[in-house]
């Protein structure tokens, strides 16, 4: 499966598969150890792990292990706790308090599924936030309460605009769910940069190249070669670059500025420009489905609807077409079986975490 490791780098050690279970435990564990509480710490594990488990390796427990760091460098605060600070019948203001991004993003998800049941459609902005990991997170949420699921976050400087030599924007993702009825719910979950930063990183760390048109140097030449750093000396590119550093960018460049618009403008939580790393400014959003119709008539089509996709003729018989989140699916099927692969590095980091701040080793 994509994503997995070899059968080699398993057999090496170079990746060693954990428990889902275990790893979310470990995870709550270490938290509370740095003082975030056990409410908090089961939400924030829950989300880290639930991106490794569905294969979104960059924003899974290795964002948790650098939350742990943020922590301790005062950049997160673990101890606040996120707070409506303005609402009205169909919408809120979250402050995250600067605390765990995750937590204040799950409150203000939590506030826009609330407020839809009673509304029909609410929806919550989060201000003074942190990273929120994997966004698709979030509007499965409102999936799985039989309502559609929108969010969007912001992020630091990270995406040139089409034209710019410079970087402007985060890589500004946008995540969008609804639910199916015997089919898997549709789950798109996407920055608006051709990739997300932490594909170049993790490129960067394995000593991989990357593709033309991920990324471009300052005077806007595409580069093969994962800069380490995150610096002005390049830049993400925006969705529909193409290797040759000219495609329909534009396209990407403005769905990035809508983001911007609804996680950092809307509550006034800041813009891309505004960031430090490490800041998301997100915008969560619940349609309640059964206020429209039945839910079970949408569930119906829905499931029509996917069927006549994966029906579509392949250009690649070996390829057949899939709807967004089937990926994730497939590897949270897997991975829920077969463990989530841990780069050796990883696990020796939680192990000597743990043995520092005097928490049981459990992975
Ligand atoms: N918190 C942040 O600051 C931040 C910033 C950027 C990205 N992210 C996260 O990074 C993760 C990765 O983002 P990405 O843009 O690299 O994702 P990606 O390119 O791997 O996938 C994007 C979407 O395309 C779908 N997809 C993949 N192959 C498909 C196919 N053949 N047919 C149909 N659909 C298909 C996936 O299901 C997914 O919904 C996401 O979880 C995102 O939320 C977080």
């Amino acid at each position: 499966m994509a994503g997995e490791p070899t059968p080699d780098q398993i057999a090496s050690g170079e990746f060693v598969r954990v428990d889902g279970a275990a790893l979310r435990e470990q995870m709550a564990r270490l938290f509370v150890a740095l003082r975030v509480s056990e409410e908090h710490a089961a939400i924030a594990s829950d989300i880290l792990v639930a991106s490794d488990l569905r294969g979104v390796d960059t924003h899974g427990v290795v964002a948790g292990l650098r939350y742990l760091d943020q922590i301790e460098s005062g950049l997160i605060d673990a101890t606040v706790t996120p707070r409506l600070v303005r609402e009205s019948a169909g919408s809120a203001v979250v402050s995250n308090a600067g605390g765990l991004g995750v937590v204040g993003a799950h409150l203000a998800m939590r506030t826009a599924i609330e407020k839809a049941r009673v509304n029909g459609i609410g929806h919550a902005g989060v201000v003074e936030g942190r990273h929120i990991g994997m966004v698709g997170y979030y509007p499965m949420m409102a999936a799985a309460q039989d309502m559609i699921g929108m969010a969007v976050t912001n992020a630091n400087r990270s995406v040139r605009p089409a034209r710019g030599a410079d970087p402007r924007f985060g890589t500004n993702p946008i995540a969008f769910a609804a639910p199916a009825g015997t089919e898997r719910p549709f789950v798109l979950d996407m920055a608006t940069s051709t990739v997300a930063a932490g594909k170049v990183r993790r490129a960067h760390a394995l000593g991989l190249p990357i593709p033309r048109g991920w990324a471009v140097d300052a005077a806007g030449r595409p580069l093969e070669t994962p800069p380490g750093g995150r610096d002005t000396s390049w830049a993400l590119t925006p969705l529909g670059e193409s290797s040759d550093g000219e495609g329909v960018n534009y396209k990407g460049y403005g769905l990035a500025m809508m983001v911007d618009i609804l996680a950092g403008v809307l509550a006034g939580g800041g813009s891309s420009a505004d960031l430090d790393y490490g800041s998301n400014m997100s915008w969560f959003m619940a349609i309640d489905i059964s206020q429209m119709r039945p839910v079970q008539a949408f569930k119906a089509d829905m499931d029509l609807l996917i069927r006549y996709l994966a029906e579509t003729r392949p250009s690649d018989p070996a390829r057949p077409v899939v709807v967004a989140g089937d990926p994730e699916a497939d590897a949270f099927e897997y991975r829920s079986r077969a463990g989530i692969p841990l780069h050796r590095d990883t696990l020796a980091t939680f192990r000597l975490r743990a043995r520092t701040l005097g928490t049981p080793s459990l992975v």
